[in-house]
């Protein structure tokens, strides 16, 4: 079995790869390429393996999956039915959500600079909560709440200054940050003061996010023991409950085999015990958990195809072989320097291999998708599988070169259903204003 595949991988009689007992080759010939594809199953027992975990704690705890890692109608839908909370940052992830029913009372909004009509459709839909950023904010939702005679439960967002070892771009908690209020400078003391005197506003508790891709408990266990701290004294001083913490997401996953995370339970019984250990030091009640994961819930279940196009052969050098989507469809190798693994889907295992680095089709010298890559020789139109994809990929495409964003497909159990479909050149148009039609009447 090659050792890159994922758990939900197989490779048929024919050396092809399956997803969940779905033949890629036969998926890229259905649909289409680009495509990504999306293992339904998977993400179901991602949110369980957190849910099980959580279910130990005593007080209630809350699944918030963060929707800019992948966002999608049906994939709202199914997070609906399997009992989750959404974080949602923009007024746009609002919408999505409230078009697919996701029950509005498990939202909870999110971002820096919320516009006054975003926090107005927040309090009119009744959402759960939202996560105050900053001071302006702080007045728009009081001006709002009051306006519309509404109550707002809100988190009040700490910049906790604890980085996690990441990517700089990817790292949220440090205190110089465009997030929050600032731990060490007495901001959220100051929050705190100003929401009291707000009637429509209800502070309910604190989040931190301290970034993505940890492979680490000890960055949530610092981050835990210092709000809590903050939290106990702010009790005594101000009046201040932390009935709910919420510690972010940032649980890392496996791009490729140099990646070991931890299983997803580890992080959330470190959670759970060190919730414990420092209320009961500081004697306070145990709050409710939240956490926001959204890499580990969709990561690994996403698979990207596409079809081999031309190679060119840089003599003693390299061989570089180009694929008919890469950063319109996948900004992360060229924003983040992000590794990623996969295998020709039409001939999984093969004897005769080389290196080869995979192009992706955009006019850019840095739309690599993959340098270093050991396969079988890849021939025209062989399907390549990158995988992995399922987190910032889709959410985070673009139409640069003109490249129709691609469809998106689920899988589960031998079934496949389109669930996004391919963007056309005639979707371009449907924003477009011609000349003719403005000055030539
Ligand atoms: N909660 C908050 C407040 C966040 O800012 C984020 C991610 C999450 C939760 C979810 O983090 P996750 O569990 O997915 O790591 N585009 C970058 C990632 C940006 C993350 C921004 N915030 C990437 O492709 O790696």
């Amino acid at each position: 079995m090659n050792s890159r595949l994922l758990s939900n991988m197989s490779v048929n009689e024919d050396n092809q790869l399956e997803i969940s007992g779905v033949n890629t080759v036969e998926l890229a010939n259905k649909y289409g390429t680009p495509l990504y594809v999306y293992d339904i199953a998977l993400i179901r027992q991602k949110i369980e393996a957190f849910r099980e975990a959580f279910a130990r704690y005593e007080k209630r705890t809350q699944i918030a999956y963060a929707s800019k890692a992948f966002s999608s109608l049906a994939l709202y839908e199914l997070l609906a039915e399997e009992d989750v909370s959404l974080d949602v940052v923009s007024g746009g992830e609002l919408f999505l959500a409230l078009q697919a029913k996701f029950p509005a009372d498990r939202i909870h909004f999110h971002g820096n600079n919320k516009s006054f009509n975003e926090l107005k459709e927040a309090v009119e839909n009744k959402i759960g909560c939202v996560v105050v950023d900053n001071f302006v904010e702080i007045d728009m939702l009081n001006e709002v709440t009051s306006q519309l005679e509404s109550q707002m439960d809100v988190l009040l967002r700490v910049t906790p200054g604890i980085g996690a070892h990441t990517h700089e771009y990817i790292t949220t908690g440090q205190e110089d940050s465009k997030f929050g209020f600032d731990l060490g400078s007495g901001q959220v003391e100051e929050a705190i003061v100003k929401l009291n005197e707000m009637p429509n506003i209800n502070v309910i508790g604190l989040h931190a996010h301290i970034g993505s891709q940890i492979f680490e408990v000890n960055g949530y266990e610092a981050v835990i023991e210092k709000l809590i701290d903050k939290a106990a004294d702010w009790q005594e001083r101000y009046g201040f409950h932390l009935n709910v913490l919420n510690v972010g997401g940032g649980f890392g996953i496996r791009y490729t085999e140099e990646d070991s995370p931890l299983p997803l339970k580890a992080y959330a019984e470190a959670i759970i015990q060190a919730v414990k250990k420092h209320a009961s030091k500081k004697h306070i009640d145990l709050p409710d958990i939240w956490i926001e994961p959204g890499r580990s819930i969709v990561g690994e279940a996403g698979t990207s195809l596409y079809t081999v196009g031309t190679e060119k052969t840089v003599p003693g050098i390299r061989k570089y072989v180009s694929v008919d989507g890469g950063m319109a469809d996948n900004i992360r190798p060229a924003l983040y320097k992000a590794q990623y693994t996969g295998v020709l889907a039409d001939q999984v295992e093969a004897s005769a291999v080389e290196t080869v680095s995979i192009a992706g089709k955009a006019c850019e010298s840095g739309d690599m998708l993959i340098w270093d890559l050991i396969l079988p020789q890849p021939e025209q139109n062989s399907i390549l599988a990158v995988f992995s994809t399922g987190a910032y990929g889709y959410s985070m495409a673009s139409n640069y070169n003109r490249l129709p964003r691609p469809a998106i497909v689920f899988v589960d159990k031998g079934q496949d259903w389109l669930a996004v479909r391919r963007e056309t050149y005639q979707d371009f148009l449907n924003l477009e204003i011609s000349r003719h039609d403005q000055f030539e009447k």
